[in-house]
Parts: structure tokens; sequence; C-alpha cells
């Protein structure tokens, strides 16, 4: 018997793991190259984070107002990211969003119009002008639609619920991919040479999330384990309004579009409390009074927005104060209230029903509140994470040669912060990017012969919880990772909790090395449960440890302990990585000095 008889073995040029926008739009490149590609999902095909993002993709086409260019979104964007982006990043994002957009029309995606028939931008958070093509508040699950009806004629393979263990390495090069199939739990290999991870983001390591189960840092360990590096995972993104109410659904998001539609923040005394706190940054940007506020969302070219647009990292420090301060709602949040256009819009519930679907069904079926008539409840929830897989800013390959990253998993982009809007921009930038460097990187670069030493390690390691029916509880185990991760490591921090956090870590891994799972392989959720606790456990650690190194407040990151930014850490990245003898490494990694025609465009926009 070889050693391979014992798996389902497959070869392509390109696997891409992760089928949201990213991994769509990564296949549908990689397949247009040439290259034989297969899609690898956790999930059903289409079941994706990328349905979160709802209020829009972040493009400037100046639809709705021609003041907006590239140069003002890449500032826009380096400014709400604490200029700790990728500024190469940036720069592509910015220039190539509007094609990337108006390619998704052309495949088949129905944007809200304009009257005069463009297609609609509406404003959100940090964006300068309205700048976010949408559908309704449902622009993430129209795209996900068009990028599947696309990318399904294009001859890609898809491999669905499916758990990948390892990424095979030999020699300092990619050899393929382990996994196993959740419906009968067969070990499976996929055999190439160039992979792109497109698998998002971290939520499921805290309490209260937007992201659903699949999200437990798969692509960020699998990076890590195979000796990339990853970079910024301090910033994670808590997205200010998640439902609160019933707990069954708390931390369902609540589309950052009721703001762009004119939706205000109050606490139980009845006050506008995003006007109480405006950071210097903002200040020339904000409205002085209400009435401004609303004229801005009406498209008064005038006036200023409303301090509900502000940067994401800011209105959920805003809300979590009033919170503190006794001045929530009777659920432990605040009110985000968009029924309030009634005063000013005749036939406002219609329009309010037109422009937010989804949040309308959303609150009458899940908590029997009709938003036309009141106020919702919302509350911070984790959204996003910025850091991720530290990738090169024109292929999107990692530091390991043929493993690319694109989207959430991806770090660089966003810096210290995102601006609502720009994770759908980014997975078409980077996801066609990393398809088509992918599909070349093959073209060049056979898959390293697999280590059947690695191997049989991997795949050991991945069964071994049915050897131990009566060890710990995986669910047991994440739950605790995730109260840690929520009381020690969120939206406040500081050094104490960070460190007793980190122990905390270290006492979960203990217990996670004696999990145990019952009965047999096919479709065992508790096995399931079991591998993604691997993950989850790095990508804690990874935060945990760099929100400890960077001793300043900056972007999604604010540690009571160091209120301001600092100048010292403004010049460094922080990169993870795993050391020989297994131990977690971190490094302030010094930032490239900004290039002259990039300072010259935010000095220009300042
Ligand atoms: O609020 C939202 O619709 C989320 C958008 C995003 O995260 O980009």
């Amino acid at each position: 018997m070889n050693a391979f008889d014992k798996y389902i073995v497959t070869e392509h040029d390109v696997v891409i793991i992760g089928a949201g926008g990213a991994g769509l739009r990564a296949a549908i490149e990689s397949s247009a190259q040439g290259a034989k590609t297969a899609v690898i999902c956790k999930s059903l095909l289409g079941k994706a984070h990328t349905v979160m993002a709802e209020g829009g993709v972040a493009a400037a086409m100046g639809n709705v107002d021609d003041r907006d260019n590239w140069e003002v979104h890449f500032a826009d964007t380096m400014r709400g990211g604490g200029y700790l982006n990728n500024a190469t990043m940036v720069e592509h994002h910015a220039r190539e969003a509007p094609a990337r957009v108006r390619e998704l029309e052309a495949w088949g995606a129905v944007f809200d119009r304009t009257k005069d028939g463009k297609i609609l931008q509406r404003n959100f958070g940090g964006h300068r002008y309205p700048r976010l093509a949408h559908v309704g508040d449902r622009t993430g699950l129209e795209m996900i639609r068009t990028l599947q009806d696309h990318g399904i004629h294009q001859g890609i393979e898809v491999f669905m619920e499916m758990t990948v263990v390892s990424i095979l390495t030999s020699g300092g090069k990619v050899a393929g991919v382990l996994g196993y199939d959740r419906e009968r739990g067969r070990m499976r290999i996929w055999r190439t040479g160039s992979i792109v991870l497109a698998t998002g983001g971290i939520g499921k390591a805290f309490r209260i999330t937007s992201n659903s189960w699949e999200y437990t840092g798969d692509g960020q360990s699998l990076a890590y384990d195979a000796g990339a590096e990853l970079m910024d995972m301090e910033f994670v993104q808590f997205h200010p309004t998640g439902m609160v109410w019933p707990p069954s659904v708390r931390g369902i998001l609540v589309t950052e579009g009721v703001r762009g539609e004119g939706g205000v923040l109050r606490n139980n005394e009845g006050r506008r409390f995003m006007f109480d706190d405006i950071p210097e940054l903002y200040r020339h940007q904000v409205a002085k009074d209400e009435e401004e506020g609303w004229r801005y969302v009406c498209g008064d070219k005038h006036a200023q927005r409303p301090p509900e647009l502000l940067t994401r990292d800011h209105i959920a420090r805003c809300i979590n104060r009033e919170i503190r301060a006794g001045r929530g709602s009777p659920h432990g949040g605040v009110y985000l209230d968009i029924s309030w256009i009634k005063e000013k819009l005749p036939g406002a519930a219609d329009h309010i029903k037109k422009k937010l679907p989804s949040m309308y069904h959303q609150f009458m079926q899940l908590a029997g509140v009709d938003i036309t008539k009141e106020a919702m409840e919302v509350g911070p929830t984790t959204h996003y994470v910025m850091g991720g897989v530290r990738v090169d800013g024109d292929t999107q390959m990692s530091t390991l040669p043929g493993l690319f990253a694109a989207g959430e998993v991806a770090a660089g982009l966003h810096g210290a912060n995102r601006l609502g809007g720009n994770s759908l921009s980014d997975l078409l930038v980077f996801g066609q990017r990393a398809g088509e460097n992918a599909a070349k990187f093959s073209k060049t670069h056979r898959a390293a012969e697999i280590d059947p030493a690695q191997l049989e390690q991997d795949a050991a390691r991945a069964l071994e919880p049915f050897s131990r029916s009566d060890g710990e509880n995986p669910y047991a185990i994440q739950h605790d990772l995730q109260g840690t991760m929520q009381d020690l490591v969120g939206i406040v921090r500081a050094q104490k909790e960070m460190e007793l956090a980190l122990e905390q870590i270290a006492a979960l891994r203990k217990r996670a090395a004696k999990v145990g799972v019952q009965g047999h392989r096919e479709f065992n959720p508790a096995w399931h449960t079991a591998v993604d606790l691997r993950c989850l456990l790095v990508v804690s650690e990874a935060i945990a440890l760099s929100a400890l190194e960077r001793k300043e407040s900056r972007g999604a990151q604010y540690r009571e302990d160091f209120p301001t930014k600092s100048d010292e850490c403004s010049k460094f990245n922080t990169v993870i990585r795993k050391a020989q003898d297994g131990s977690m490494q971190i490094e302030r990694r010094e930032r490239p000095a900004t290039r002259p025609d990039h300072a010259a465009i935010i000095e220009k926009m300042k």
C-alpha cells in the first residue's frame, strides 16, 4: 500500500480555499487564465460572510458626486486605516474598484440606479462622498449571486462542505492541500503548487459577532502553520451596530446603510450622543447640527456629514461609553432610529422598506420591531479582522512561494481600520489579482512532492479526537475561548487584561490537546469543532500578542492604558511567525517610507 492509498487525490493548477466573494472572483480569473481551478468551500457554495456587507461596495465612480475620484478614495482609506495600510494595495484598490464594479454589472448584478440611469451610490462612514454602489441592503448577496452564476460557467470544480486540515509543503514550496469531506469524513488531497486562501475572518473567536460558524480563522492559521507571516492581527473591527435582542440573534449585523439613509443614534435620554465627541481629524467634515446632517443625507453638496457617519471604531467606542455610563437601552445597547425621517420625508415608511428591505424584515421577524415606526436596539459586534496573511502588494503572494491570499484573510489594504464598503471592493480587486497571479505562478512552478511524513502527521492530528471519547468537550473550550477574547481583548484593551488573556489561551490550548469526540466521522459536528479549535487558538493568541505589542490607540485598537496615537508605533506593523520550536513569535517590522506620490495625494486631500 502506498502513502496515498487512504486518500482521494485530485490534481489542479490552482486550488482556492474559500468560496465567498474573494474566492469566487479569484476562481473566475484563474480559470480565465486557462488554469485548472478547484474551489474548496467549508460550507455550501454561496454561503459566505460577503453577504454581511449589506450596504454597498465602495468605488469612486463619481455617479452621485462628481468630485469623487480614486485619489480621494485613496486618501480616505489611508486616513481610516491610521496610515498603517500598505499604500500600494490602497492605490490598486482605489484605481481598480470602479472597473470591477462595472464588470460585475456586465455579469448581471442589478444595482440601484440614479434618476439618469447610472449606478446609485450612497454615503457610508469615513467616505468623503457618496461612494457605495448598492442593491438595497443586499449588496453582498447580489455580488455572491452574480459571481456564482458567472463562475459556474467557467468550468471551475467546486468541492462543498470540506474541512481543510493543512497546507502541504516540501522544501519551502507548496505541494497541496489536505482536508476531509464533512459528509463522510473521507480524507482528501488536492495536489497543487498554487493556492489562494480566501477563507475570510476570525469572528468566532469572540462571543458576540456578525460572523457565522465558518469563521474560525482557518486561512490565517493554515498559513501560519505552513510558515507564512501574519501581520497587524491586533486590528479587529467591532461594527457599531449589531442586534442586541433577542439573545438568539445577538450580534447579527444591522447595516451601516441605515445610517447612510439618515438613521441616528440616541441614548436612553433621547440624546444624539455622537455630537458629543468628534475626533479632531474629522471635525471639518462633520455637520454642525441635525439639520445640516439631514441635508447631507439628502445630497446637499454644501452640507457636512452627520456624526453617525464617522468611522466604525469611533462610533463603537461612543456606544460602549453610553452603555457603560448607564445611558443604554433596556437590553444593553443604544437606539438606532430611522423612523424619525417621517418628520422630513413624505412616504418615509415606503422609502425605508425600499432602501432597507432586509433590515425591515430582520427586525420585524426576529424582534417584532417595525423600523418604520420605532427605533432599533443595537450594540457593537465583532465583524472583521484587518490583519491577516502578509502579502506582496502587487501579486497577493504570501511569504511562502505559491501561497496567495485575498479578501479578509489577507492583511495590508485596511491598515488599522477598514471603511465600510471597502471589503466588497477589496475582494473584487484582490480576488482578481490573486487569481491572475496564482494562475501565472502555476504555469512556471510545479507542485512540490508531498512529504509522506507530514501527510501522516497532519491526518493523524485531525483524527486524534476520536481516540479520546471521554476527552475534553470541544464546545466548552470554544465557549470559554470566546469569553476570554470578548472580555479581555475586546473594544477597550489594557495590558493586565491581555496578559491574563494570554495565560487563559495557554491553558485552553492544554485543554484542547485533550479534546475528545464520540461517534463516527460522518457529519460529526463535534469533530469539526475540535478541528476548528486549533485555528481559533492560533488567531486568538496572535490577536492578543499583537495588541499587547502595540502600545497605543489607533484605528480599531483602543488601549485605555495608552489612549493616544504614538509616533513610535506609526513606524511599524506587527508581524507574527511560527518559530522552529512551534512557539508564536512577534516582531515589530519597520514600515517602508511613504512614496512621494502617495504622500502628495494625502497632503492634497487634507
Ligand atoms: O454595514 C454594512 O453594510 C457592512 C458593510 C461592510 O462591512 O463593508
